[in-house]
């Protein structure tokens, strides 16, 4: 572990003596999602594949960079490209690039990702606005020594997902015309995508989408002291209530079909932040 921290602040080393540049808010953009990318007025890009011991990601549709840049005239860092726990990763590895972004000082982290639809009213093509979440990892990425300067030792996620953010949210898709969802997300491992029954009991938990990613994210996020935003993007319904077979293919195509609505919503959220 020791090494890893290590490493980590080696990656820290390196990215600030790669740019001056501060951003007030990380997005992190899930599969398929980098559509948002075209929106940000590009100062600088860091491959991760540069920094120094950043964990690679394998997933096709991650193409792996740090995106710094202005979107409504606010300075944003983008992570184009994120680790998930499937790969192979330990859990301090999957947050590896988030401990970076927060290194050049993010005040709001908005993450999003692919999900499938548990609630029976969601369709494939829907956002739904995260209001919290269900760890089924069994993990976490704040298990080992706490350190002191990055938060408390038991940190409290009675509202990891932040309430005036999530209010931001709905009034912004409001105002542009975009419906959107609210809801819980569950968090899983993967790789595989669910079992029926598996779908059957995380709605007897009354997860509203579960997907492989971001509460490893949120949980550092919320140790750090950084208000958290999730959008999940509804790419397909969950198993059993599809009538068909889940794959990567449709995640993607239809994440990559709401892009740019969905765009236009972190676009106009980022400009009132
Ligand atoms: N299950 C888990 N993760 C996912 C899904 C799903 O149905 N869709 C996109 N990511």
């Amino acid at each position: 572990m020791e090494n890893l921290e290590k490493e980590l602040t080696q990656a820290i080393n390196f990215v600030k003596n790669s740019t001056n540049f501060n951003a007030s808010t990380g997005v992190i953009l899930g599969s398929g999602l980098g559509f948002f990318a075209k929106t940000i007025k590009i100062e600088q890009e860091i491959p991760y594949s540069q920094i120094p011991n950043f964990p690679k990601s394998t997933v096709v549709g991650h193409s792996g960079k740090f995106i710094l840049g202005e979107v409504e005239g606010k300075k944003i860092v983008a992570m184009s490209g994120r680790n998930h726990f499937y790969e192979g990763y330990k859990i301090k590895q999957v947050v590896f690039g988030l401990k970076v972004m927060a290194s050049l000082g993010i005040k709001t982290l908005i993450v999003t990702n692919a999900a499938g639809g548990l609630n029976p009213r969601f369709q494939a093509g829907d956002l739904m606005v995260i209001d919290d979440h269900i760890n089924l990892t069994f993990t976490n990425p704040l298990i080992g020594k706490n350190d002191k300067n990055e938060g408390v030792r038991f940190p409290d996620l009675s509202e990891p997902y932040n309430k005036n953010l999530i209010e931001l949210a709905e009034k912004t898709a409001l105002e542009i015309g975009i419906p959107i969802k609210k809801g819980v997300y569950v968090g899983l491992k993967g790789p595989t995508y669910e079992t029926v029954s598996e779908v059957k009991m995380l709605q007897i938990l009354e997860g509203d989408a579960v997907g492989m990613s971001t509460v490893p994210e949120v949980i550092v996020s919320v140790h750090l002291g950084i208000k958290v935003l999730g959008i999940s993007c509804i790419t397909n319904l969950a198993t059993g209530i599809s009538n068909h077979k889940l794959s990567h293919e449709e995640v993607s195509k239809t994440a990559n079909n709401v892009s740019e609505n969905f765009s236009k919503l972190i676009s106009k959220i980022i400009r009132n932040v």
